[in-house]
């Protein structure tokens, strides 16, 4: 009884939330405001609603609902269990992500003859709209890695950045982006799964757990399981919202790697701990996915290309026909639908061909003073980053107590005041106007370049 009222609540509150957030106005101001009474309503509501996980494994079937367990989505034979390994690249999506990609899955193949997947996780920051076209039509999954460390708070217009930026600069539907994964600042995760939910993402990837619990993805209809949640800090059900979290790796003493990233002496050391977790607490175990959550910085790093190179190639050779190397949506995919291993080929379930397209070969190259891309679509005139994340930031940042114009600074950034485009040289520009935004361009001057005349 007690289980059914908190979860009844929940959903009410939950609900509370979507229909705030289905009314949200346009102005910046509104939406602050209902941004500051949800995180009130968070904190002053959270208290009575019993935070401990209860799945209702009668209730939450597939393929909606998947409790969070150890049993395998099909109720499957370990045998009869593809073995999935999920490689992903995150962080700013590049020509190197690409490269090191290349050269990471070279001679890698699942048993369907499809190559070996690969889902970028690409940050909205100094990510390369042209290569992010080009991983797409690699058939790559293209995902989103929000990874805030400076702002106070996340709002749905940071959840659905990279979205944003991807249907104006390239030419990928942006209803294809339906991963997400926040690496940044912990304590910020309190409010973000209202708004990943709200704006309709397949799936969450951030929270990671040991492999020895031999937990399965699930969704988050009941809510999130303590072993993310230790502090019960994140409130609320989440309704077919899948969580992949990323299982971490065991050293021989028990002790896990947190994230993915393990710093060991040497890559023999790395093989023989890769392949021990692979082995002992996957393949041989009850195959719950293998997750690599590879970053460039990582694999810069002394021969690691080389090491996960021959590690992925291992792998195809000691599990023969068992191993597919797809990507998250593929996997959620399979969830929902278990083919046993015999009857994958048969089902046409990992199938690799597409019709997908660069929009163009020769992209303009876009400069920035603080960052630079390539685009098949025209260059805007500031680094649109920062544009996209511009209006929720300053008024809630307590080091700065001047105000931000009502929509925002036009065509300039805030820091504390609007500083606008090219302002600090002699290139064309914005000025500022009398209420302190963006608005007035610079004008020419002959032998000195674009001033500010009012200035
Ligand atoms: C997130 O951003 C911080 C600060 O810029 C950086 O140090 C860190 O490596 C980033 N994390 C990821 C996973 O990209
Ligand atoms: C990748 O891009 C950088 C700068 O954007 C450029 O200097 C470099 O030559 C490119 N590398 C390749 C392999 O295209
Ligand atoms: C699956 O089908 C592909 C081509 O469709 C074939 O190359 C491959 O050998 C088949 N694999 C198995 C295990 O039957
Ligand atoms: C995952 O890979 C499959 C096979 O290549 C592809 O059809 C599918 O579109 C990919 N998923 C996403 C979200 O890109
Ligand atoms: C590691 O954990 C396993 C399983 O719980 C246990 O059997 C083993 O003894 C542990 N090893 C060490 C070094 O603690
Ligand atoms: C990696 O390990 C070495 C020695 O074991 C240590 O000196 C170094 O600080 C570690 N690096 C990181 C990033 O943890
Ligand atoms: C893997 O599947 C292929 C195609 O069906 C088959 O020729 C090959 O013998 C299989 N390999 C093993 C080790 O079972």
């Amino acid at each position: 009884m007690h289980i059914t009222v908190s979860l009844l609540f929940s959903i009410i509150l939950y609900n509370t939330f979507i229909s705030e957030f289905f009314a949200y106005s346009i102005t910046t101001r509104e939406k602050r405001d209902i941004i500051n009474k949800r995180l009130k309503y968070i904190r002053t509501k959270r208290a009575p609603i019993d935070n401990s996980y209860h799945c209702d494994e009668d209730n939450c079937k597939l393929p909606k609902c998947k409790c969070f367990s150890e049993n395998n989505p099909g109720s499957l034979k370990t045998k009869d269990i593809p073995q999935f390994v999920l490689i992903s690249i995150d962080g700013s999506l590049t020509n190197k992500s690409i490269k090191y990609q290349n050269q990471i899955t070279e001679n890698v193949m699942s048993p369907n003859g499809c190559p070996a997947m690969i889902t970028n996780f690409a940050t909205d920051e100094n990510s390369d709209f042209f290569e992010i076209e080009s991983a797409y039509v690699k058939n790559n999954e293209i995902a989103f890695n929000l990874n805030e460390t400076e702002s106070k708070i996340i709002t749905p217009k940071m959840v659905n950045s990279l979205r944003d930026l991807v249907e104006k600069f390239t030419n990928i539907d942006k209803k294809e982006i339906i991963g997400f994964r926040y690496t940044g600042n912990e304590r910020l995760k309190v409010n973000i799964y209202h708004d990943i939910c709200d704006l309709e993402y397949l799936y969450d990837s951030s929270f990671s757990i040991s492999p020895l619990n031999n937990f399965w993805p699930f969704t988050l209809d009941y809510g999130i399981p303590t072993e993310f949640n230790s502090k019960s800090l994140i409130s609320g059900v989440y309704p077919e919202l899948w969580e992949i979290p990323i299982y971490e790796l065991l050293n021989p003493d028990n002790s896990t790697f947190a994230i993915w990233e393990p710093n060991v002496s040497s890559n023999g050391k790395l093989l023989e701990i890769l392949k021990n977790n692979f082995l002992n607490l996957h393949y041989n175990n009850n195959r719950i996915p293998f997750t690599m959550p590879l970053t460039k910085q990582w694999l810069e790093q002394d021969k690691r290309i080389e090491t996960i190179n021959e590690f992925l190639k291992w792998i195809v050779d000691e599990t023969n026909n068992d191993t597919y190397f797809i990507n998250y949506s593929q996997l959620i995919e399979w969830m929902k639908n278990p083919v046993k291993l015999d009857n994958i080929n048969k089902s046409g379930i990992f199938k690799c061909e597409n019709n997908r397209k660069i929009s163009c070969k020769n992209p303009n190259l876009c400069l920035y003073k603080s960052a630079s891309f390539k685009t098949c679509k025209e260059c805007p005139i500031q680094n649109p980053y920062l544009e996209a994340n511009l209006d929720d930031i300053p008024e809630l940042s307590s080091e700065c107590n001047k105000k931000v114009p009502e929509d925002g600074c036009g065509n300039g950034v805030w820091e504390c005041g609007c500083q606008c485009l090219n302002n600090d040289n002699n290139l064309d520009g914005y000025c500022l106007d009398e209420f302190g935004k963006c608005t007035i361009p610079k004008v020419y001057k002959e032998n000195v370049g674009y001033i500010c005349e009012n200035q």
